[in-house]
């Protein structure tokens, strides 16, 4: 049995402290999986709540140490049996996880089913390839369930974040009018990802966007959780994708409650979110790099707002 690893989680729940360099034993390497040799893992939202158990049940809090992490980029190590494909020993990847106990990506060995891999894009390395899976297939998710026709428009919440840049990217490279907020210091970023319209974020948002289109817009990416706040922008029979399992206030709207576990092993999706990034359509933001043990400070930057683009973790 290969020896522990070093990784990066909880013993106990709590703030930022609570996170700690632990050693996990070498995943097992099953048929149709792949090992990798992780060098970066983003540091997203969800990592803070896992941190805090708001996801934890009954048993679950009995069983240390829990490892977040939902997207890593690195080396592959070791390829599984019965992984059909183009991906070899050495190459270097990115991958989305869905964390479960101390398999999450803060851990510098990883196994993950072979259809949540790609390669990098073409010209970028693992810290900016580690910024993609998991958001960029979250909004490839939202977007494919607004299933909006060319021309149509769309608003987003929270352009300037994450989440909502890569939407903004995706809904104009399909032909999309897009509506976004942001504060004035992003207004000029949240233009670069492609934004028709800008409009200021914050209280009485819904009515900007109206006044830029009266009849409403035709769906909504809500990824700052303005939820009705963000709902009177949205015209009878409109689409609303929500990113945290709010399933909306009546049926006015389509509600979309979007979880990217859904996509998680659509390896097509996450292929062409790869070309897309190869293309230029999308662009990898790196806010920050953090050494693995300092996954801490990295935690309470995220918490503190205002980060643009991703924090990432290094192993
Ligand atoms: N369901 C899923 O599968 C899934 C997947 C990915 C992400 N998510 C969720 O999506 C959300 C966004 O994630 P992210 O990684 O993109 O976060 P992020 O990078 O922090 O982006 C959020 C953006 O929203 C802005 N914001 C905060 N309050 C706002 C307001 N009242 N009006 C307008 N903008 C506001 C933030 O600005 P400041 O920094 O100035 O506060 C930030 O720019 C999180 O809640 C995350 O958990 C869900």
């Amino acid at each position: 049995m290969a020896s522990d690893m070093r990784a990066v989680g909880v013993t106990e729940f709590g703030g930022p402290e609570a996170l700690h360099v632990v050693d996990v034993p070498a995943e097992p390497l099953g048929a149709g999986q792949v090992r990798i040799r992780v060098a970066a893992a983003t540091v997203n939202p969800t990592d803070t709540g896992l941190r805090a158990g708001l996801y934890a049940r009954g048993e679950d809090r009995a069983d240390p140490p829990k490892v977040p992490g939902m997207d890593a980029a690195g080396t592959v190590a070791e390829i599984g049996p019965d992984v059909d494909g183009d991906l070899a020993v050495g190459d270097l990847v990115m991958a989305v996880v869905v964390p479960t106990g101390s398999h999450g990506a803060y851990r510098e060995d990883l196994v993950v089913p072979a259809a949540s891999v790609v390669r990098v894009p073409a010209g970028t390395d693992a810290l900016a390839a580690s910024t993609l899976p998991m958001n960029g297939l979250t909004a490839r998710l939202a977007l494919d369930r607004l299933a909006l026709r060319p021309g149509q428009v769309l608003a987003v919440s929270g352009a300037a974040g994450a989440l909502g840049g890569y939407v903004v990217q995706l809904a104009k490279a399909e032909g999309l009018t897009v509506v976004a907020d942001a504060a004035e210091a992003d207004e000029e970023l949240v233009r670069s990802f492609g934004a028709d319209v800008v409009v200021r974020r914050g209280e009485g948002v819904a009515g900007r966007i109206r006044e830029a289109f009266p009849d409403g817009v035709d769906g909504a990416v809500d990824t700052a959780l303005l939820h009705e706040q963000l709902t009177p922008a949205v015209r009878d029979g409109g689409g609303f994708a929500t990113v945290r399992g709010w399933a909306g206030d009546g049926d006015r709207l389509t509600f979309s409650p979007v979880f990217v576990r859904e996509y998680a092993q659509n390896r097509d999706a996450l292929d062409r979110l790869r070309q897309q990034a190869e293309d230029g359509v999308l662009t990898l933001r790196v806010a920050q790099t953090f050494p693995a043990e300092q996954a801490a400070e990295a935690h309470r930057r995220l918490e503190a707002g205002g980060t643009r683009g991703r924090l990432v973790l290094t192993f």
